[in-house]
């Protein structure tokens, strides 16, 4: 059984002692309602050579919602996720922080939901005023439709780093553009951290597991498989020599589109500089935005011709 830890110092406190007692201490942020995408994190954390003390973070960020998003209808099961996270048996803690922004008694109280500490976020003040952002690549993909995302992203998770002290941590390609951020937040702010990207986890017919995906209709989970599908066979299509960026992008808005989803975008990208590329000459990934029904779904695939 992972230990649940809810206060801050009491986190600090517990990873700096399993780092005494010399254990590479990984870190696994998540906002919970966990899946086997997240739990793939969890085996990578664990393969971390040498002796390893798992801390997985269960934390719903109101700072990375737009006041029109999902923060109130994200799902979430924490007594489910602790079932799930103990029977995976490599698990050590599990940080659970009622409010992460809030200083003093809110802080460690059991009140004060995401929606306050959300109202207090937005209002500054007391609540929060300082950001970290990564100026260049917060900006396109995901960041054009949610301009405050990756701001929210990045500073919970330096708010994370300095609370956990983790020497590795682990990010899901699933959110490709958050990783990244995340390592050139890394480099550009000295944290002492090494950060591990891990493969995006599917469902058997081709869905990126997400939490979101509940709220999918029967009907609408069906459709969704277009993106996967798409992205196969643009990949399949680049690696036969058809690489012109410009097609590839139409085909996969055209399928998507045809099956009844709503495109946020398809873009075609380097990987590490996530700068768009016209031919498909170097190593790139697609990345897409789509809606389904209610649900905005992620997904991308990385193409290497070379
Ligand atoms: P969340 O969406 O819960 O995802 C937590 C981690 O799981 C992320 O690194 C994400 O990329 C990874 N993940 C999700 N689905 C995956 C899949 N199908 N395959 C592989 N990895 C997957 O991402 C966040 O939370 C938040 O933005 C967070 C980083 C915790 C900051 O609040």
């Amino acid at each position: 059984e992972p230990e649940v830890i809810r206060d801050k110092a009491a986190m600090r406190a517990w990873s700096r002692s399993r780092r005494a007692e010399g254990k590479t201490v990984v870190l696994v942020p998540t906002m919970g309602f966990l899946h086997d995408g997240h739990l793939s994190l969890v085996s990578a954390a664990a393969a971390v050579a040498g002796p390893v003390a798992v801390v997985v973070s269960i934390y719903v960020n109101p700072s990375q919602f737009a006041p029109t998003e999902d923060l109130a209808t994200y799902p979430s099961d924490l007594a489910g996720d602790l079932r799930k996270l103990a029977s995976t048996g490599a698990v050590h803690a599990v940080f659970n922080p009622p409010d992460l922004y809030v200083r003093g008694s809110a802080g460690s109280g059991a009140s004060g939901g995401a929606v306050s500490c959300l109202e207090a976020v937005a209002a500054g003040g007391d609540g929060h005023e300082t950001w970290v952002r990564v100026e260049r690549l917060e900006k396109g993909l995901c960041g054009a439709s949610r301009p405050v995302f990756f701001r929210g992203v990045a500073t919970v998770v330096a708010k994370l780093f300095n609370v956990v002290e983790p020497d590795v941590a682990v990010f899901g390609k699933k959110d490709y553009q958050q990783w990244r951020l995340i390592c050139r937040m890394v480099r550009d702010l000295d944290f002492a951290i090494e950060i591990i990207g891990s493969e995006i986890v599917r469902e058997a017919d081709g869905l990126a597991m997400s939490s979101r995906n509940v709220h999918l209709s029967h009907e609408e989970r069906e459709k969704a498989l277009s993106i996967s599908r798409s992205l196969v066979n643009a990949r399949t299509a680049a690696l036969n020599g058809n690489n012109a960026a410009k097609q590839i992008k139409n085909q996969i808005v055209h399928t998507l589109t045809e099956a009844g989803g709503r495109v946020d975008y398809v873009e075609i990208v380097e990987q590490e500089s996530l700068a768009p590329v016209e031919m498909i000459d170097r190593p790139v990934v697609i990345c897409v935005a789509a809606w389904f029904g209610k649900v905005r779904l992620l997904d991308n695939i990385e193409i290497c011709t070379r």
